[in-house]
């Protein structure tokens, strides 16, 4: 059924303007003034902003890791994500050496499809290069949309990847029109801290922090930077934490090199000294790479209030504390890395961002959603509210205050890292493709309505109709 959306204050990455929003068809169809249609259905926004969609570039859904699986699926995650504001999440697919690719894509494709209630895309990991690999490739790319490769510079003996590796999925990328993203931390030199440690019985929580130091961020950010730079090619660091990878990547971006960067929310408002909590709490926040010392904080706004860092990821992968992140009790390699994120992304950057003054509303837009639309190939589908985009609408309320809880959230694990965190601001009510999956606050959508969504190779446009935009 068509909807008008009424009397909201439209934001976008560029413009703040009062406006009514028709969507037609999962599509919005007009922006205009006064807007009437005898067969919509009216809905008002007075006294609410209408945010695009958010785009959530990093979260990591039902995937085995640390000896378990992540605990929120395409089901509880994509809920939680939607009850956050977020209408897309890019989710990354992990493959396995000698196996073909597009297993691991049957498999991501498997688990997401009848749960999902957002749309949603895949990255996909490279964790070797070959010829089979290589030949692999154009059919991802092509017929499964996905443009963009995530290496991992760390998790020595599981997922990283050599030098090599890293330099030839450059290449490939550039040849093939694909974005390479790097989890970088120098996991060769963790790995030995970290048996240092253990031998000196240091197994608590802290000890994961102190084992992963910031330059060993800083230099991996910066080795993937000059590697990219060397291939003529492009990359996204992921999951930004300090101030000594956020130099490396304003060093390479001043010399011209096409390098982007991502931070996350807990980078933003939570440290190190978390890991120190007693009674083995410190494992509810164990990240990789590890929350830092506090001064990083400021780093990591200002990279983002000017541009040297883009975009925020949740980097959502979250376990139990009570039976997932106990494991590593007696021994902090064995806590599995991550936490329940999804949900409050959007919001806390919205609250601490855009209500301290640290940046504004409209590069609050940019960077929870256009900024990652454009970068992974879905602009202008998603990331904006523009005739012709998908109706991907969050109609936000920015004036409530509320604490953020376990108790209130929809994500599945045990606990929330942020919980007793004050913020301002909430969705209330979020479309996607034109459908309401959350109203008032409430749950109406419905599993398995989310797309997956095809991307364009890095650089281009995703059109939802090529013709729409072509001057003949
Ligand atoms: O601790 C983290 N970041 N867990 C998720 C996996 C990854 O490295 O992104
Ligand atoms: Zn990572
Ligand atoms: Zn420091
Ligand atoms: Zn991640």
């Amino acid at each position: 059924m068509k909807k008008i959306i009424k009397n909201g204050v439209i934001v976008t990455a560029s413009d703040t303007f009062k406006a009514d929003i028709l969507v037609e068809n999962e599509k919005i169809a007009l922006i205009g003034q006064d807007l009437s249609d005898p067969g919509a259905e009216v809905i008002d926004a007075e006294g609410h902003y209408v945010f695009p969609g958010g785009v959530d570039p990093h979260t990591h859904l039902e995937m085995p890791f640390g000896g378990t699986v992540s605990k929120d699926d395409f089901e509880t995650g994509t809920i939680a994500a939607a009850f956050g504001g977020t209408t897309t999440v890019i989710d990354f697919c992990l493959t396995n050496k000698g196996e073909p690719l597009q297993n691991s894509i049957d498999q991501w494709h498997a688990k997401s499809r009848e749960k999902s209630v957002i749309d949603y895309s895949f990255h996909l990991m490279i964790g070797e290069i070959n010829d089979a690999v290589i030949d692999q490739l154009p059919s991802v790319i092509e017929d499964e949309g996905i443009t963009s490769f995530k290496v991992f510079m760390a998790y020595k003996n599981v997922f990283q990847a050599d030098d090599e590796t890293l330099f030839r999925t450059l290449e490939e990328a550039k040849r093939l029109g694909a974005l390479v993203m790097v989890h970088a931390e120098n996991g060769d030199v963790i790995d030995h801290l970290v048996k240092k440690a253990l031998q000196k019985g240091n197994t608590d929580p802290i000890y994961h922090a102190l084992t992963r130091p910031p330059e060993a961020e800083g230099e991996a950010t910066g080795r993937a930077a000059q590697l990219t730079g060397l291939a003529n090619s492009q990359l996204y660091v992921v999951h930004v934490s300090c101030q000594e990878a956020v130099e490396k990547i304003s060093e390479a971006r001043k010399k011209g090199y096409d390098v982007w960067g991502e931070t996350c929310p807990q980078y933003l408002v939570l440290d190190q000294s978390y890991l120190e909590k007693p009674n083995f709490e410190g494992a509810k926040y164990v990240w990789s790479p590890p929350l830092r010392e506090k001064h990083n904080q400021e780093v990591l706004w200002n990279a983002l209030k000017n541009g040297e860092l883009q975009t925020l990821g949740s980097d959502q992968c979250s376990f139990d504390f009570n039976g997932q992140k106990d494991l590593g009790k007696g021994d902090f390699t064995k806590i599995p890395n991550g936490g329940p994120i999804i949900e409050d992304r959007v919001s806390i950057l919205f609250s601490e961002g855009v209500k301290k003054g640290r940046i504004t509303l409209n590069q609050f837009v940019d960077i929870t959603s256009t900024r990652v639309a454009k970068t992974f190939g879905l602009f202008p589908q998603k990331g904006t509210i523009s005739v012709g985009a998908d109706a991907d609408i969050v109609i936000f309320d920015p004036k409530v205050e509320r604490t953020i809880s376990v108790e209130t959230s929809h994500m599945a694990a045990d606990y929330n890292p942020f919980e007793g965190m004050k913020v301002t601001g909430q969705p209330v009510s979020v479309l996607s493709r034109g459908e309401f999956v959350v109203r008032d606050k409430k749950f109406v959508g419905t599993l398995g309505s989310g797309q997956y969504l095809k991307r364009a190779r890095y650089g281009d446009f995703k059109l939802s109709s090529q013709e729409q935009l072509t001057i003949k």
